[in-house]
């Protein structure tokens, strides 16, 4: 199987978005009506799948999911949008994960409230059933650590023994916990979110690129988005720094995935082999974009001259 043909696999966490659309932020212990609301499959790597598919990339979901009826609606989804979901894992659970959000209609914030009672996360036996041999990245969501390390192992593995089918392997850290940090030390790209930045105390985009470096094998390449100020990115081996400003729409209506949307659309360039740069500029456009609308249907509908490219190549 030729390389390009490949699919791009994220790992980690497909959950129900309860979402409500509030004049403002509403007060504590109050009784209000939303404005507007919707149920929306969420969760990082779920998401980064619905923008994959949106530009077309064919993609994997790997992750837990529940047989439980109210989860029926978002397996459902990935099939009608093309998602592979062949390899999850399917568990019994009582109340499946979900996350209350809600989106201020004065500004876009959006504010989660994640609930996950007791759905295991998936184990690195599970994950090593996959067809290695099918996928050209593989994409994880940093959590449970030592699950996590074990998958990235056998990968680094498999690129050992298979130096001409070698998957590029990228993490994204956002979970808030420092314990996931270890997981970047074998990625080629690492995304690190404003959210993990905070608990390790790195209080700028800056700081934070430059402590991650730290933590990482020397030809990675490191990504930092942060909300309104844009993107920075490091080549750690060359030492070459890249920035990218924000593109806010007219109005930022639903900032609910916005770190997802510019990592898939980061990654989605770079997978077409678009320079560092471009795509971290591609990412700021077409998160900027997104914040603009409910959702991420939209995505599909934009136009834009690295996408024309990337397509036609
Ligand atoms: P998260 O959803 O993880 O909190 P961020 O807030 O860091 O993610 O946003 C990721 C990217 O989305 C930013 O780098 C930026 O390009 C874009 N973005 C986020 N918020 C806005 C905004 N208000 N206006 C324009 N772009 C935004
Ligand atoms: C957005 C998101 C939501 C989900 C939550 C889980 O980045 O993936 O879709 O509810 O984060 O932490």
């Amino acid at each position: 199987m030729n390389q390009n043909d490949k699919l791009i696999l994220c790992v980690g966490i497909c959950v129900l978005d309860i979402i409500h659309v509030c004049q403002e932020y509403p007060e504590e212990d109050s009784d209000r009506r939303a404005l507007n609301g919707r149920w929306q499959r969420g969760g990082n790597a779920s998401n980064m799948c619905t923008v994959l598919r949106q530009f077309g990339a064919e993609c994997e979901f790997i992750g837990s999911l529940s047989d439980s009826k109210a989860f029926s609606f978002l397996i459902e989804d990935c099939r009608d949008r093309g998602i592979v979901i062949d390899h999850c894992v399917y568990h019994t659970t009582p109340i499946a994960p979900f996350s209350s959000v809600i989106l201020n209609e004065i500004n876009g914030s959006r504010t989660i409230i994640h609930s996950n009672p007791n759905m295991p996360i998936l184990s690195a036996d599970d994950f090593s059933k996959i067809p290695y041999e099918r996928y050209k990245w593989i994409h994880f969501e940093a959590r449970n650590v030592h699950e996590t390390k074990r998958m990235i192992d056998s990968i680094v593995q498999w690129n050992a023994e298979h130096p001409d089918q070698r998957i590029t392997i990228s993490v994204e850290l956002e979970n808030r916990t420092e314990k996931n940090l270890p997981l970047v030390a074998d990625a080629d790209y690492v995304y690190l979110s404003k959210d993990f930045a905070e608990i390790m105390g790195w209080m700028s985009k800056e700081v934070a690129i430059h402590n991650l470096r730290k933590y990482v094998k020397k030809e990675a390449k490191l990504v930092v988005p942060w909300g309104i100020e844009g993107a920075i990115a490091v080549d750690n081996e060359s030492d070459t720094h890249f920035s990218a400003m924000a593109r806010p729409p007219a109005k930022v209506v639903d900032t609910l995935g916005a770190g997802d949307t510019f990592v898939a659309s980061t990654l989605y360039a770079l997978s077409n082999g678009i320079p560092l740069q471009d795509s971290i500029d591609f990412g700021c456009r077409i998160a900027g974009k997104k914040v603009g609308f409910y959702g991420y249907d939209n995505i599909a509908l934009i136009s834009d001259d690295l996408l024309t490219k990337i397509r036609d190549q």
